[in-house]
């Protein structure tokens, strides 16, 4: 409990090395605003930071499985209502697709809220020929091709909260208003059944889920109860700049304990998880859950250290290691981890993001994934897991509900020459509705109880 997390403060990541920071050209100006945002009201509770951890809990002994997914990048023009509605809609209908395969409860997790923070592995990039400061998120600086736009200014940060703020509020609006009801949901996945090319094969899947319904409303079950009408929803993004989350880190006055209340879960990616270095500082003494992204550089040891330093009591629910190792490295890098993991008796979510190893480039210059590398990630994380009788315990998407074309494959085998269509990211590629939709019933074939 942060109560005795030793010698930590949330300001004490300021005495470790800081990376993926934006260079912001002007300090004072960033406390100030540091400081104002740390005027303003949290954006998520502790109460349901710990109800969540509770879910996660449920997760790592396979009693609950974990579906997080978003954007890779938000962007504050994207911070729309029909965009916000339709990436919680496919979640949604992700969500009631993997509880009817798996027959357990779906804790979804939405990378949205907050995720306007990007790590890059260049300070520099070159557009157009001419030489850029890169791109680091919405909350850095724009996207667009200036050196004007692309230098960092704290303004975005507030611009960040506030965007944020209206983000959950629609969201809480959403989940508790009745647009996440159960029959509803599962009649946009009806829909998505007759028009999609793979439909029949899913249809079988999607009528039972439909009997069920159907038979639980002919015994009496109130389906205007708040289990069935309301849906619970949380919020993550990484946590990257430090100054942010510090702004946004809270004292419960109920437990004593600090937490991080700019998002429910937090998670730290790939390239900022140093066991001396700021982020993992910093995240130690937060009660949030974690996600740590692991990928191909990593040493065993380091990681396990590093599940000491952020998980000390080893309590179930703090910790998910998000493993992103690509379809075709899984195999060499996944079973060690897992035996070692297992052989502490560490406490952790397993959950799989088979996206960011999955990356190419396309000839068009398009940066893509393909389905199947995708799916056959997902396939390898499985069996490997039921291999070691460990528990898979969720998965990790960047997705959207929009029609996108940034991903190739699936029912309508999209190809590399249509990638031009509709590709809308700033940063990496999503699956599109109708991908993730299929994604979620290739991961029910899987996971069918
Ligand atoms: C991301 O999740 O968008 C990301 C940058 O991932 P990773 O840290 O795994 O590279
Ligand atoms: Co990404």
């Amino acid at each position: 409990m942060s109560n005795s997390t030793t010698n930590w403060k949330k300001t004490s990541w300021r005495d470790h090395p800081v990376l993926q920071q934006p260079k912001w050209p002007d300090e004072t100006q960033l406390s100030a605003v540091l400081e104002s945002i740390g005027q303003l009201p949290p954006l998520v509770f502790a109460g349901e930071i710990r109800d969540l951890k509770a879910s996660l809990a449920q997760a790592v002994h396979g009693e609950a499985f974990l579906l997080q997914g978003g954007d890779c990048s938000e962007e504050f023009s994207r911070c729309t209502a029909p965009n916000i509605r339709d990436t919680l809609k496919v979640l949604l209908q992700m969500a009631v697709i993997l509880t009817y395969a798996g027959g357990k409860p779906v804790v979804k997790v939405g990378r949205i809220a907050g995720q306007y923070a990007k790590p890059r592995s260049s300070d520099t990039e070159m557009v157009n020929g001419v030489e850029l400061p890169s791109y680091r998120g919405d909350m850095a600086n724009s996207v667009e091709p200036e050196l004007e736009a692309r230098i960092p200014n704290p303004d975005r940060l507030l611009q960040g909260y506030n965007m944020s703020a209206a983000t959950l509020n629609l969201l809480r609006a959403f989940t508790k208003g009745g647009f996440g009801a159960l029959h509803r949901v599962q009649a946009w996945n009806q829909e998505f059944v007759k028009q999609s090319p793979m439909g029949r094969s899913y249809e079988r899947l999607a009528r039972q889920i439909s009997q069920a319904l159907d038979f639980m409303q002919t015994i009496g079950i109130d389906v205007e109860s708040p289990q069935l009408k309301q849906a619970q929803f949380f919020t993550s993004h990484e946590a990257l700049f430090l100054g942010y989350e510090e702004a946004l880190t809270r004292e419960d006055s109920l437990d004593g304990g600090w937490y991080d209340c700019s998002g429910h879960m937090l998670w730290i990616g790939d390239r900022t998880r140093q066991i001396d270095g700021a982020h993992i500082e910093f995240l130690r003494g937060v009660l949030n859950p974690l996600g740590m992204k692991v990928g191909p550089k990593h040493e065993i040891d380091d990681i396990l250290a590093i599940i000491e330093r952020l998980n000390p009591e080893n309590e179930a629910g703090r910790m998910t290691l998000i493993a992103r190792f690509g379809a075709r490295d899984i195999e060499k890098y996944l079973p060690p981890l897992i035996r070692a993991v297992k052989r502490e008796g560490l406490n952790v979510v397993w959950s799989c993001d088979p996206m960011h190893a999955n990356i190419r480039k396309a000839e068009s210059g398009h940066k893509t994934r393909s389905f199947d590398d995708i799916l056959s990630e997902l396939h390898c994380f499985f069996e490997l897991h039921w291999a070691e009788g460990t528990v898979p315990g969720g998965v990790h998407f960047e997705l959207t509900g929009d029609n996108v074309t940034e991903c190739t494959g699936g029912a309508r085998q999209l190809a590399d020459d249509q990638l031009g269509l509709n590709y809308l990211t700033t940063c990496d590629p999503r699956l599109n509705a109708e991908q993730s939709l299929e994604m979620a019933f290739r991961i029910a074939e899987m996971i069918r109880s």
